[in-house]
């Protein structure tokens, strides 16, 4: 199930220049600045009600940021959806014959897994589904019981 239009994510060739415009645009300071190794982009995140604004910037010259801004101007990138269950929403979509460009939840940034929508199939619109990833707290219980139980 979708929950929440959880963010927009909007490319941006010049991450600080941009920081700044939409910190006054939207008056408020950014949360969070992120690298995400895997994707190549530097990703800087605003709150706004109880969605979000994501800048992304390429840091490499092969990044899908970088690519996408060689023949588009800046601008909405993506529009991301909360899913409850992300796997779920995944075999549904495929389902009903939307066509996704990874085949298996990967990790996003801002704690979440994600799998993207391709454009195509959604009207020339790249969705993002992403599900927050549970803290940590969860393996460290895990492991704890283990230790306590270790023949079981
Ligand atoms: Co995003």
């Amino acid at each position: 199930m979708l929950t929440n239009l959880e963010h927009l994510g909007l490319a941006v060739h010049d991450l600080v220049a941009a920081t700044a415009l939409y910190t006054k645009l939207l008056g408020t300071e950014p949360y969070k600045q992120e690298h995400v190794a895997s994707e190549a982009v530097d990703t800087v995140f605003f709150r706004v009600g109880g969605s979000k604004i994501e800048l992304l910037a390429g840091t490499s010259a092969d990044s899908a940021i970088s690519k996408y801004l060689l023949k588009k101007p800046e601008g909405i990138h993506h529009v991301a959806f909360e899913v409850d269950n992300i796997r779920a929403e995944m075999a549904r979509l495929r389902a009903e014959g939307f066509v996704l460009l990874n085949d298996e939840p990967k990790r996003g940034a801002d704690n979440k897994l994600v799998c993207f929508v391709h454009p195509k199939s959604a009207n020339g619109v790249l969705v993002e589904l992403c599900q927050t990833v549970r803290s940590k707290v969860t393996s460290g219980e895990i492991t704890d019981s283990e230790s306590r139980h270790p023949s079981s």
